[in-house]
């Protein structure tokens, strides 16, 4: 069987990063393209040296043109610029929107097949461009977001309770902004009920910090984080890739379900082969449903931004 081939778009910090971690899972040829010349080739060349030590996928090629990701299965969508301090992920918008639609151009010419993840913000937003220019159907096109942060409150959880992340799950949904919407009802370690090892003001300042999770770390070191963002958008393009049938949080085309009217949006989502093969429909209680709402109401506002900006989108 012919080895899947992953185009990774962006070679900065989370683009090097994920076409690194899928080298080192070994989840097909990768493709690594930048605008920037050189970049790519060197990244690229660096981690195909690294192939002999840590027996990882030593066909990456790095690259500026476009014709080399032809035909790829899946494309990871790293490229825009990222937050500095100060900046919140909407103030990304006018930028990253004409960057992800002249990729998405781009991806729709060289890989009419592919399944597409999203990385960059205001990530709810991004995924709406890339969907509408590519005009893939919806469940091939999908934005990194609820891996990345629940990832985030799993870890928060596991490091307070002295338990391993392997047994803490959980479910988070919304947008990818302050308002993202983690469920404590939803989350346990190894099936018991968070509720019942922490006490709720606990468990509220750990859903703070994952809510500002982003924002933590670009005022720690200047710039947005990318392990954890690669690690996510690893994790989906294996779970597609393997078709694994994961539930993973992830911002997917929702409609009917919870009630969102036709926006991509975070929530859990079962991937495979097949993309975003299913929405998972929690029951939500009337507060969980308020916040959902006000999480999806800024993604709304933002996919209007996007709009105004881009007029022929
Ligand atoms: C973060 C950025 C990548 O949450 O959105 O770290």
């Amino acid at each position: 069987m012919a080895k899947d081939k992953i185009t990774v778009v962006g070679a900065g910090n989370v683009g090097a990063t994920t076409a690194f971690i899928a080298a080192t899972r070994r989840l097909g040829r990768i493709v690594l393209v930048d605008i920037v010349k050189g970049l790519a080739e060197g990244k690229a060349l660096d981690m195909a040296e690294a192939s002999p030590i840590e027996l990882s996928q030593q066909e990456i090629l790095g690259t500026t043109d476009w014709a080399a990701t032809a035909g790829s299965d899946v494309v990871i969508i790293t490229s825009g610029i990222p937050r500095k301090p100060g900046m919140s992920r909407d103030d990304l918008l006018a930028t990253n929107a004409k960057i992800v639609r002249d990729v998405s151009r781009q991806v729709v010419e060289h890989s009419p097949n592919a399944t597409v993840i999203v990385v960059c913000n205001p990530l709810d937003a991004m995924v709406h461009v890339a969907a509408k220019v590519t005009g893939f159907a919806k469940q091939r096109v999908m934005g990194m977001a609820g891996a990345l942060d629940s990832a985030r409150f799993c870890y928060f959880l596991a490091a307070e309770l002295g338990v391993s992340v392997a047994n803490v799950q959980c479910v988070l949904m919304g947008g990818h902004g302050d308002d993202m919407v983690p469920l404590p009802r939803f989350t346990t370690v190894s099936g018991v009920p968070i509720r019942q090892l922490l006490p709720q003001d606990k468990i509220d300042q750990l859903i703070e910090r994952t809510r500002k999770g982003g924002i933590e770390i670009v005022n720690l070191m200047g710039f947005s984080a990318f392990y954890a963002p690669a690690a996510g958008a690893v994790q989906m393009a294996e779970a597609i890739l393997r078709d694994r049938k994961s539930l993973i949080c992830c911002c997917a085309y929702c409609d009917r379900q919870y009630e969102a009217g036709g926006y991509f949006v975070g929530v859990p989502a079962i991937l495979g082969r097949g993309g975003v093969e299913r929405i998972v429909e929690l029951d939500l209680d009337e507060s969980e449903k308020m916040q959902f709402r006000t999480s999806l109401g800024h993604v709304k506002e933002l996919v209007a931004k996007v709009h105004a900006l881009l007029p022929d989108l």
